[in-house]
Formats: structure tokens, C-alpha cells, sequence
């Protein structure tokens, strides 16, 4: 990787974040790790994302227009797998939730044109996917090109993650949240559309309620989503893709186990 870890939050930046459930972390990390990702994401996945490696056989219509998405790039890319395993991001996820970490997983979410068939991400939380027994799962989301707000930056309902558990917005009928809970939309403010520049993040606690729109330009959206939760964390035993193929893992006990290693502070 070339040089530059991230940089870690300042104190104005983590209250931000524990207030609002979200936060801006513009150059978390330098422009040249943005573009060494990028290149390695097209070689994962094609120069304008037409190659998906995604195991989510239960998309509804909608969900299938939100992203062209990759999970696990840091199983078959070296370069992902130092970035997302580095101590340096788990710094960052630590300082945010100030608690020590475990790294959960990683994904490339490329949003299409709206002209070649991308779609809005609906508003959700992502919290009620998850098979743990507590809050406290940070979403970091880093700009791996420059993403003017409307390439389909995320807006954020400041606040929401205060507020309890919404349903499994995506996968309900009734389409996102602002149908279900239309009251949430008074009760808190929504964030301001954000410019991005490469290297910028934007991290969210997953129980926030969050969107983004269409992608309105010509050009895919390129983005790299990495995710922490607190180490102290137990398994519900819930199904979950990251859980399901691991029968070590053990309901009402921790997430011992390599593959959720805790990521700061490093033993
Ligand atoms: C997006 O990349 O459009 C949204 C990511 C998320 O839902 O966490
Ligand atoms: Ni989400």
C-alpha cells in the first residue's frame, strides 16, 4: 500500500459522531490510497463495475438497482485486505465508538448512472441484519473517487440512532422508511447533501437512518465500506451471510474467532 494510513478523528469529530450518528472525515485517508483501491476494485470488477460478486440471493427488485456490489475484496486482493485489516482504521472505528473493536466486514458499493439502471439506496438502518446482542457496529465509507453529492452521497437522519430499531426496511413491502415511519422525518434533521472529495469517509453507526440517491451523472459511483462493531459484542445466533459458514461461532458468546479479529487495540 502506498504510504498514509489513516488519520484519526479529532475531538470535534467523534462528538459529532456519538450525537449524530454519523460524521464527514474529509482526507481520512491521502487521495493516492483512494486511487491505489481504485485501481484495484476495477481489476476486481471491470473498469465500469460490470462484474458483482454479491451473496445476497434474496434481493428484492429495488435492491438490486441500489448497487453493483463486491463483498469480501479483501479476500482476494491483498491490497484491500492490509487497508481493512490495518490497525490504523480500526484506530479510527475505536475512537469513534470508544470502545475496543473487532473488524466485521468490507464491501465496494458501486452506484450505476441512473441512465444505466442505478437506483436510489433507500432509507434503512442497518442494525436489524446484524446477529448481535447490542448497538455500537460503525460503517466506514470511503470516496475512492471524488463524489460530488449528486454522484448519490448518503444522507443521514442526524440523531436516529437513538432511536430504536425501524424493521428491515429493505426487505419490506411497503418499500423504505419514509413510508413506515414518516414521523422520523420531522423528529430529526436531515444531513446536508455532501461533496466528497477521494479519500474522504463518511462513517455511520448502522442503527442511523440513512440514504442516498440516484447516481445523476454519467460515471459509477465508487465507493469502499468497511465495518467494526464493539469487541465485547455476543452473537444472538441470528442468521447473517458473514455468520452462517461458521459453526465455532457460539450463541450468547463473543466473536472469537479469526475471522473477526479485534482490530484495535491490537493484543
Ligand atoms: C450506499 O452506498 O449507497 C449506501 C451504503 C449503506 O447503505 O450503508
Ligand atoms: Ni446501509
Amino acid at each position: 500500500m502506498s504510504s498514509g494510513s489513516p488519520r484519526l478523528p479529532t475531538q470535534e469529530e467523534v462528538a459529532h459522531y456519538r450525537d449524530n450518528g454519523w460524521v464527514h472525515l474529509p482526507n481520512l485517508v491521502p487521495s493516492s490510497v483512494a486511487t491505489q483501491l481504485l485501481e484495484h476494485a476495477k481489476t476486481l470488477m471491470g473498469g465500469e463495475a460490470e462484474e458483482v460478486k454479491s451473496n445476497k440471493p434474496n434481493r428484492t427488485s429495488s435492491q438490486r438497482t441500489m448497487w453493483q456490489d463486491y463483498d469480501e475484496p479483501s479476500k482476494s486482493d491483498p491490497v484491500f485486505d492490509e487497508f481493512a485489516h490495518s490497525e490504523g482504521l480500526g484506530h479510527v472505528a475505536h475512537d469513534l465508538l470508544g470502545r475496543p473493536v473487532r473488524y466485521l466486514q468490507d464491501q465496494l458499493l458501486v452506484k450505476l448512472p441512473a441512465a444505466k439502471g442505478g437506483g436510489a439506496t433507500t432509507w434503512h438502518q442497518d442494525m436489524p441484519y446484524l446477529p448481535f446482542d447490542r448497538s455500537g457496529v460503525a460503517h466506514i465509507w470511503v470516496a475512492l473517487i471524488d463524489i460530488p453529492a449528486e454522484m448519490g452521497t448518503m444522507r443521514f437522519l442526524s440523531g436516529s440512532q437513538k432511536q430504536g430499531l425501524f424493521g428491515r426496511a429493505l426487505h419490506d413491502d411497503k418499500g423504505d422508511l419514509t413510508a413506515t415511519h414518516p414521523e422520523l422525518f420531522d423528529e430529526c434533521e436531515m444531513s446536508p447533501p455532501l461533496d466528497l472529495r477521494a479519500g474522504d469517509a463518511t462513517v455511520h453507526d448502522a442503527a442511523t437512518v440513512h440514504f442516498a440517491p440516484p447516481n445523476a451523472t454519467d460515471a459509477p459511483r465508487w465507493a469502499y465500506l468497511t465495518a467494526f462493531f464493539r469487541a465485547d459484542t455476543l452473537f444472538t445466533g441470528a442468521p447473517h451471510r458473514d455468520t452462517n459458514a461458521i459453526p465455532e461461532l457460539i450463541p450468547n458468546k463473543p466473536f472469537d474467532h479469526p475471522r473477526f479479529p479485534v482490530a484495535y487495540p491490537v493484543r
